[in-house]
């Protein structure tokens, strides 16, 4: 059966710590290189024909990590979306964040608010995944949900930060691991998962067709036959 072109891409970014340990080199500096690569394929996604590419940037459970490399990825956060923003705008890349971003550094969140506000036009959506943690963006989305007086599948899945996204179509996580790490359980219920052995900062938009290519190949049946 001819299915549809996936719209909506996700991608949890693994990887960037063992790039930078097989070279020698600090934690940080793998880091740095996960950057280059989310430049590359926003630079790159044009003409994939996608809506919405979804980016794991921090999670709600990074915080574990101890505090220099918290700090190396704020500080990276705030170098991306000043250097990266005049070309979101210029290329129609519309910004969006997902996850509890509120609670971050308060220049951060002004950071983002202007970025939001600046990118409201562009027609490719950009989703970041900041302090997110789909355990309780679910719960929070149901308590909105029974606030309204309606606990539903669909009266949950409106209030999800990513209510108003295209449904997810394919996950795709980098560096081998095989597990979803508490991102977009919701929205996997139907979406196709692809684990590439790929280190995040050797991930270019060529690996992302290949995904794109591979998605086109399957079978989507959602329950049906
Ligand atoms: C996983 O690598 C990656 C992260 C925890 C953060 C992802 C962040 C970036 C790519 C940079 C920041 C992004 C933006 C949009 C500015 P890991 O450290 O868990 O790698 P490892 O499993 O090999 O140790």
């Amino acid at each position: 059966m001819q299915q549809d072109r996936a719209k909506h891409v996700a991608i949890i970014m693994d990887g960037n710590g063992r790039w930078a340990k097989r070279r020698g080199l600090p934690r940080a500096v793998g880091h740095q290189r996960g950057v280059e690569a989310v430049r590359r394929l926003v630079r790159g996604i044009e003409p994939l024909g996608l809506d919405c590419l979804t980016l794991y940037a921090f999670s709600s459970e990074n915080w574990k990590r101890p505090d220099e490399e918290v700090d190396d990825l704020m500080n990276l956060m705030r170098r991306f979306i000043k250097s990266d923003l005049p070309e979101f705008v210029e290329n129609g890349v519309k910004l969006k964040i997902i996850g509890d971003w509120q609670s971050l550094a308060p220049d951060i969140v002004a950071m983002l608010e202007d970025a939001l506000a600046q990118t409201a036009g562009g027609h490719q959506t950009l989703a970041v995944a900041l302090n997110y943690g789909a355990q309780h963006e679910i719960a929070r989305a149901a308590a909105k949900a029974a606030k309204a007086g309606e606990i539903t599948p669909e009266a949950i899945e409106a209030q999800l930060d990513t209510g108003d996204l295209p449904p997810l179509d394919l996950l795709i996580r980098t560096s081998g691991e095989v597990r979803l790490s508490n991102f977009l359980l919701w929205q996997c219920a139907y979406a196709e998962m692809l684990f590439v052995d790929t280190l995040w900062p050797d991930f270019k938009p060529e690996h992302l067709a290949q995904a794109l290519e591979n998605f086109d190949a399957r079978d989507r049946r959602y329950g049906g036959r």
